[in-house]
């Protein structure tokens, strides 16, 4: 793979150090000038408007390619929370039952349980983390015959903790309950298989892994699952036949598209079509192997000068998003932003996450400005 090639496509990385897609991932210089074109077509109205619907399906096939799912599993949603505001809101959920969610989760992937549980009468479990790790033995003692689902993040945002998918999702099946998986930090990072995995639902925003523009995602509803739901909304675009425009009873598509409610992001759809494009062309095996090479070697070059606060089982990061624990963190941060290295603080760490456009060099640059930093 001629990593330099791909890099040369965000051209912005002559300008930068940017080592920062588990906040918002770089958009190539390809996409850029697609949404450009896109920008002086829609000075003209509606004319192109089924050409763009065709983008967005298009990106919709290319999504569903990356998680091997069927394109009728995967509608667009705006964001991640929207996409998890959906599938909750559409469970059957039954009065007395119970949610399982850990401490670790995304603001958004505990509040919608906490309104949920409020609203249906249901008891939250949200498990604890020990040191960033959670032990799938606390979800098989957490469950019950209650259990209505479990509700993780693939990838956890603030030290790269990655759940895994495969066994939960046995697990809640086990007790006929839903695994809900939030997706946006994997998605674009890692690889998922959703047929072998059988996780029920995922939602994820475009604008990181997948190097898109916020207001454009994805959520991906299990075939098996989608008759069980019971959407409490309906719009012309989730409707079985959405060209129609006369007088008649709703029916829903018969696919995840019925969570297609009205007009898309279609901007959104059109960077995503060609982020979805170049990340199914390099294959998210390489993208993932590439940025896990970097990870480590990040995480071997501060080993002396800083604590990784991401979870290491073997000896091992679980995924490119690497958490530094530091004193002074925020002066830190603020120093190498001065100095144009852009990374993330996240609950009092830096938090540094590389992908397909960064190389050797920034790893390299980051850690010597590091050191620069704590030596002064
Ligand atoms: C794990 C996780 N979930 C959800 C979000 C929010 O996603 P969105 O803005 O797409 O709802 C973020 C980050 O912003 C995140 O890291």
């Amino acid at each position: 793979m001629d990593w330099s090639k791909v890099r040369e496509n965000f051209s912005i990385l002559n300008e930068i150090t940017y080592i920062n897609a588990a906040s918002v991932g770089l958009i190539p210089d390809t996409a850029i000038k697609e949404a450009e074109k896109w920008l002086s077509e829609r000075r003209y109205g509606n004319i192109y408007w089924l050409e763009w619907y065709k983008i967005y399906e298009n990106a919709i096939k290319l999504f569903a390619k990356l998680i091997n799912a069927s394109e009728n599993e995967v509608t667009g949603v705006y964001n991640t929370s929207e996409g998890l505001n959906f599938i909750a809101n559409s469970i059957d959920w039954r009065k007395g039952g119970n949610i399982i969610t850990n401490d670790l989760e995304f603001p958004t992937n505990l509040f919608i349980w906490q309104v949920i549980s409020k609203r249906y009468g249901l008891e939250l479990k949200v498990i604890r983390n020990r040191e960033g790790f959670i032990d799938i033995r606390e979800y098989e003692e957490a469950i019950n015959d209650k259990t209505i689902a479990i509700a993780v993040s693939w990838v956890e945002f603030s030290n790269g903790y990655v759940h895994d998918l495969e066994k939960l999702a046995k697990l809640a099946h086990d007790h006929e309950a839903y695994l809900i998986v939030d997706g946006i930090q994997g998605t674009g990072s890692l690889p998922l298989d959703v047929k072998r995995t059988k996780i029920d639902f995922l939602s994820c925003g475009g604008h990181k892994w997948l190097m898109g523009l916020s207001g454009a995602g994805f959520l991906y509803v299990r075939s098996e699952v989608l008759e069980e739901l019971h959407p409490p909304f309906a719009g012309w675009l989730g409707d079985a036949e959405p060209f129609r425009f006369d007088y008649r009873e709703y029916k829903p598509h018969p696919s995840a598209r019925r969570f297609d409610l009205g007009s898309q992001n279609f901007i959104g759809y059109v960077v995503l079509n060609n982020t979805l494009s170049l990340i199914n062309e390099i294959g998210i095996r390489n993208i993932y192997d590439k940025n896990m090479r970097l990870a480590k070697i990040l995480a071997e070059s501060i080993d002396n000068i800083a604590e990784i606060a991401s979870p290491m089982p073997n000896g091992k990061l679980m995924s490119p998003i690497v958490s530094i624990k530091i004193n002074n963190a925020e002066e830190i941060y603020q120093k190498l932003r001065e100095r144009k290295i852009y990374i993330a603080l996240r609950a009092g760490n830096l938090r540094v996450s590389p992908h397909l456009y960064n190389n050797e060099e920034d790893i390299n640059k980051f850690v010597e400005e590091l050191r620069r930093t704590i030596i002064k």
